[in-house]
């Protein structure tokens, strides 16, 4: 049996300050998250209907989008995960990427939703766009949590953006900076001390 003791001191928001602790600034609240999040879930819902959509996960900023979005709609779907990396920073540029997980399914004949925390440079969904359509679905279409306002960036198929994002260095709701900061529940800016001083 969980207790709750009604007489226990509330620590309620002592985790998320530790959590959030180099956080510059707050750029989109849980609240406006979660708002958008149920309406691109909507839009979903009436576009496919019973089809039932394959989503494609992008490992591993997408995992809480990617959790809400499919848990604010209401009809079937599926779910599989890619993860791919570049091959390091000096690389990334020159559109080397490699598949470290590749889906389970077979997607040919499948209508798939690809959904992504951020497009940034483009890149990412480049390679993984290519990659997917030369396996013959039925249809793609990409929906992305954040855009980067970038004018060099890669122009890539993005049919659903849920913010237009400036071009600074985001963290939270998936996105990390050296692996943290994913468990926040709202998109924020990267204190520039938290990378300058280490
Ligand atoms: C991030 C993000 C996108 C990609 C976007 O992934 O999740 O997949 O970068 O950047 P791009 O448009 O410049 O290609 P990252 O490689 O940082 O891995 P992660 O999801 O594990 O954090």
């Amino acid at each position: 049996m969980t207790g709750v003791n009604p007489e226990a001191p509330t620590t309620a928001t002592a985790p998320q300050e530790l959590r959030a602790r180099g956080v510059a600034r707050i750029l989109i609240s849980e609240t406006e998250l979660q708002q958008e999040i149920r309406a691109i879930a909507a839009e979903l819902d009436a576009e496919y209907g019973t089809d039932q959509p394959l989503m494609v996960g992008v490992l591993t900023g997408a995992v809480a989008f990617m959790a809400d979005l499919m848990k604010a709609m209401t009809i079937p779907v599926q779910l599989d995960f890619m993860a791919i990396s570049s091959y390091g920073a000096a690389t990334k540029s020159s559109g080397v990427v490699r598949i470290l997980k590749d889906l389970n399914e077979d997607i040919e004949g499948r209508r798939l939703i690809v959904v992504e925390d951020i497009v940034d440079s483009g890149l990412t969904l480049q390679y993984l766009l290519e990659m997917l359509k030369a396996r013959n679905p039925a249809d793609i279409r990409v929906v992305a949590l954040l855009k980067k306002d970038k004018p060099d960036a890669i122009e890539v198929q993005a049919d659903r953006v849920g913010f237009h994002i400036p071009d600074e260095f985001v963290i939270g709701y998936g996105l990390d900076y050296a692996g943290q900061y994913r468990n926040l529940p709202y998109v924020a800016v990267l204190d520039p001390s938290v990378y300058t001083n280490s």
